[in-house]
């Protein structure tokens, strides 16, 4: 067991930086940018105007720190680290979104999120976000938007033509193209959105001049004849796309039948895909996370899925009344269960009424991951 000792290697690191006072302290003039930080969106972008957060909230920064290696720890545990890491070491750049992004498509991406990036393991987070706040950020992001002007849909077999042969599949997917993407960048996002999200001049400067519209972006300018990125632009616009597969239901699978003690439970779920937003304040000082002690906009709940007491002592309810995880929510399963499980739904583009799922913003578990919680849960929990 290497998760123990390396947790708690990492513990005194998050305490040694937290000696570092926070850099979100004063509340700053421009309103947008005080929304955005009280949302606290630096944790995961950077952002125009707003520094990155101390080390110990910066989520991505501190993932990317350790996977390039720059971060302050022994080698052993930077090399034990790096692989549950380097996949969380990612977030686009908001730095510039006005240029490329429509207004409205951001207000209506706050309220629902949904996957963009098929190459990216963490989506953006569903936010207790009011559709005021949305349309406040979405303004504030998109300042000037650009008019759309049209592109011409007769260029689309020329733009199909010129995206084989620069071989925009190396990194990109996109349904219209018929070709499999060959490798998915983790920041390139599905073409099949692009239409909604861009005005036209920004698909244009994207292909022709990409660092003019994405200033921190990655795409490599592959194309500077002008009549070429056009009729990229018009085929990424107008080819044709057939309806996104809708996913088959997660199956919801039967308990098991064998013994099914905490270790297990927390090495496949809790301490992968809980602990960072929900661990014991004491432990990962001065934060503990935003599902424990509030952030991203939430207020803190005092969920900490760090130890097998810090579960069982539940987690606050809106009424700010602590209650137990595992009493039954509104569909009959346990509270803790339903969050699971709305997360897979919402991963399918639906959501549950007044249950936020959960990980937040991360991959739902497996049906087998969630499996094995239920079957904890119905055999009394046992150590
Ligand atoms: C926990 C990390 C996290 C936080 C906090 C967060 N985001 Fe995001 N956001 C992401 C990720 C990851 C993506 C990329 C999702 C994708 O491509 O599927 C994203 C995408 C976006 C996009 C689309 C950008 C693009 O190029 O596709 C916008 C706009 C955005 N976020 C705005 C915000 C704002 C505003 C806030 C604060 C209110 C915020 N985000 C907070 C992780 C986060
Ligand atoms: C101070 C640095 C630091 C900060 C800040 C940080 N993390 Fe991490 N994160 C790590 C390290 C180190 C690991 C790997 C731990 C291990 O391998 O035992 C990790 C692992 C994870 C994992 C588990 C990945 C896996 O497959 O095992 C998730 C999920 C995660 N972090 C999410 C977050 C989120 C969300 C935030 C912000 C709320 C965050 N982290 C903030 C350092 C950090
Ligand atoms: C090496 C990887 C790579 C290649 C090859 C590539 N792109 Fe990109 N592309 C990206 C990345 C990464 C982004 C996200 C923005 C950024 O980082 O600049 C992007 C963004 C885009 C966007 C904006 C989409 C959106 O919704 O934000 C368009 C349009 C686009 N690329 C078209 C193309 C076309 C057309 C080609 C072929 C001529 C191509 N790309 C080749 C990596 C690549
Ligand atoms: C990226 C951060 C993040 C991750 C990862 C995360 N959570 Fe949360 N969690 C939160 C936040 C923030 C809240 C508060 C949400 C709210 O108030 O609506 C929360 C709330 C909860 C609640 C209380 C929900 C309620 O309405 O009663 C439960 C239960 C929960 N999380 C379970 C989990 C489990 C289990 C995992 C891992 C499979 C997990 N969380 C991973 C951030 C996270």
């Amino acid at each position: 067991m290497k998760r123990g000792p390396a947790l708690w290697v990492l513990g005194a690191l998050i305490l040694a930086a937290c000696a570092e006072p926070r850099a979100n302290a004063t509340p700053p003039e421009d309103p947008g940018l005080a929304l955005a930080l009280r949302f606290e969106c630096n944790r995961c972008h950077a952002l125009d105007g707003a520094p990155p957060p101390a080390l110990d909230a910066d989520c991505v920064g501190c993932h990317r720190a350790i996977a390039d290696g720059s971060f302050d720890a022994p080698a052993e545990a930077l090399r034990d680290w790096t692989p549950h890491v380097a996949p969380l070491a990612h977030a686009p750049s908001l730095r510039g979104a006005g240029l490329r992004l429509r207004r409205e498509w951001i207000e209506q991406f706050l309220l629902h999120p949904r996957d963009v990036r098929p190459g990216l393991v963490m989506t953006m987070p569903r936010l207790a976000m009011s559709e005021a706040d949305a349309a406040a950020l979405a303004r504030w992001l998109a300042p000037s938007p650009a008019p759309d002007e049209p592109l011409d849909p007769s260029l689309v077999e020329v733009g199909r033509a010129l995206y084989r042969a620069h071989r925009c599949a190396r990194c990109h997917a996109f349904d219209g193209s018929g070709e499999e993407a060959e490798a998915l960048d983790p920041l390139a996002p599905d073409l099949r959105h692009a239409r909604a999200r861009m005005p036209a001049a920004a698909i244009v400067a994207q292909i022709r001049a990409p660092r003019s519209v994405a200033p921190d972006g990655a795409m490599p300018a592959l194309v500077s004849d002008d009549a070429q990125a056009r009729a990229l632009a018009a085929f990424v616009r107008h080819a044709p796309l057939s309806a996104p597969a809708a996913a088959p239901p997660a199956p919801r699978l039967p308990l098991l039948e064998r013994p099914v003690a905490f270790a297990e439970v927390e090495a496949r779920v809790f301490s992968r895909a809980c602990w960072h937003c929900h661990s014991d304040p004491d432990f990962a000082r001065g934060d503990g996370g935003p599902g424990n002690r509030g952030g991203f906009g939430f207020a803190g709940r005092g969920v900490d899925l760090s130890s097998y007491e810090g579960i069982q002592s539940g987690g606050l309810g809106a009424d700010g009344v602590r209650a137990s995880l595992f009493a039954p929510g509104p569909s009959g399963a346990p509270r803790l269960v339903e969050t699971l499980l709305a997360r897979a739904l919402e991963e399918r583009g639906g959501a549950v009424p007044g249950v936020r799922g959960m990980p937040l913003g991360l991959p739902a578990l497996s049906a087998e991951d969630v499996q094995l919680v239920e079957t904890w849960i119905a055999q009394g929990r046992p150590r």
